[in-house]
């Protein structure tokens, strides 16, 4: 399992076991059956605003965690940048130190093309868009040195089988 999809089982996990709680709670805390339909009415509004607060506490925690406002500031960073085109891509430098953020800035020449790493065991570990008129920015770091091919995962005419390029990883 991917460290992706490890975070969003769990995550769904805990959330799901959250809300399951926090009905059964709000279910038990305002059972109409032996109250006045009053205070039940008000409790009901009281839970309503814990549930709301709770949820923009939430988000507040964790939303500058995603992984779109990273970049790779500071002492080691180390900027690469990607042109796809017809049929290859032009990656400079194709070579970077390991254990550092690699921010990538993707640009295609002419048409859409996928932009995509693969490690020495093929396993997949970065994939964005490649698109005409605009620079995709993503950042990784990479753990392990070594040799990572890099394809195209986006159909993009007669030779698209040919993008096939290279990245090194140094120690
Ligand atoms: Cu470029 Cu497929």
């Amino acid at each position: 399992m991917s460290e992706t999809a490890r975070i969003l089982a769990v995550g769904f996990t805990i959330t799901t076991a959250l809300v399951v709680v926090v009905a059964f709670v709000v279910a038990l805390s305002t059972n109409r059956g032996s109250m006045d339909p009053e205070e039940a009415a008000h409790r009901e509004r009281t839970w309503l605003w814990i549930v709301l607060a709770l949820m923009g506490a939430l988000l507040i925690a964790t939303v500058f965690a995603i992984p779109y406002f990273d970049d790779a500031e500071g002492a080691g960073r180390q900027t690469v940048r990607v042109e796809a085109f017809q049929f290859g891509f032009r990656i400079e430098p194709d070579s970077v130190a390991a254990g550092e953020p690699v921010e990538f800035e993707v640009r295609a020449r002419e048409v859409n093309h996928g932009f995509a790493i693969y490690d020495s065991r093929d396993r997949l570990v970065l994939q964005v868009q490649a698109m005409p008129e605009r620079v995709q920015e993503v950042v990784h770091t990479f753990e392990q040195p070594g040799r990572y091919r890099v394809l195209c995962l986006e159909f993009c005419g007669s030779g698209h089988q040919a993008m096939v390029s290279q990245l090194r990883v140094t120690r």
